[in-house]
């Protein structure tokens, strides 16, 4: 792995003029982001050695180097999912790639079932903490001390710094955001009501099948991390109706400029 890992950041390495120290991973119909990053380079994930390649429909895959606002950004547009049959050195392979170049700060966007009660479909949830319930863990088997410690500390995975300045930000642009717990799981059914219910009992706002693998890996590589996920159907009793992944796609669509907004001035703070 350590080997793959040095080879893929070697080759990217040539290929990019600069070595951006924030990077961003753009969700299910969340990689309009991308048309507004200058100075472009693009290279799509199946010509980047040791790469997987992204399947599943709605999600390009391809790797942006270029300028969101002033600053340098890597962003992934397209992600592995643990659904799609990768396991999770596969999903999680670009985190230690960008940790390998020198990303210190990761963004990451999803969509999401909403559980708890006060959301509504459309709304944006700042990602506060997470409970994984993913049925493997990407750091398990044998750990490599110069990819970070054996039992890693997760008491602030998603940066608290970096919460606090996107709830400003929000407020500053009008831009309504709620904050709370997500749930990761393997998909790709969406939840039974039961399942929603139990996922709320447990602690979870939202619910969704990507975020969780990438950060636990870029906690263990030392990286910050920020999440945000787009609440696209609710799981809320009296309020659950079918889920298709095309209504997903559009409300998901519909909410990006949003959460561009903050992800943009974010990371020009950062
Ligand atoms: N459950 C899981 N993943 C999702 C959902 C959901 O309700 N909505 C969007 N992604």
């Amino acid at each position: 792995m350590l080997a793959k890992i040095k080879q893929t950041a070697d080759y990217l390495k040539n290929k990019l003029p600069v070595i951006p120290t924030t990077a961003i991973i753009l969700g299910t119909g969340l990689g309009e982001l991308a048309t507004e990053i200058t100075n472009k380079t693009e290279i799509p994930y199946e010509t980047i050695p040791n790469f997987p390649i992204s399947t599943v429909e709605g999600h390009s895959g391809k790797l942006i180097l270029g300028k969101l606002g002033k600053t340098p950004i890597l962003a992934m547009q397209g992600r592995f999912h643990f659904y799609e049959g990768y396991n999770m050195k596969e999903v999680t392979f670009p985190v230690r790639v960008m940790a390998a170049l020198g990303v210190k700060t990761l963004l990451l966007s999803n969509a999401a079932g909403g559980m708890n009660p006060n959301f509504e479909i459309g709304d944006i949830m700042i990602i506060r903490d997470h409970i994984n319930l993913f049925p493997e863990h990407p750091l398990r088997g044998k750990n490599f001390n110069e990819l970070g410690v054996r039992f890693p500390d997760m008491s602030e995975a998603y940066s608290k710094r970096l919460i606090t300045k996107a709830k400003q930000i929000a407020h500053e642009n009008n831009i309504k955001v709620q904050e709370g717990v997500y749930v990761g799981t393997q998909g790709p059914t969406f939840e039974t009501p039961a399942e929603y219910n139990y996922f709320r009992i447990i602690g979870g706002d939202a619910v969704g099948m990507s975020t969780v693998p990438e950060v636990i890996v870029a906690n263990h590589a030392g990286i910050q991390c920020f999440a945000l996920s787009i609440i696209t159907d609710l799981g809320v009793p009296g309020k659950i109706v079918e889920v298709t992944h095309e209504e997903v796609q559009q409300i998901a669509n519909k909410i990006q400029p949003l959460m561009t907004t903050i992800m943009r001035e974010l990371i020009n703070s950062v």
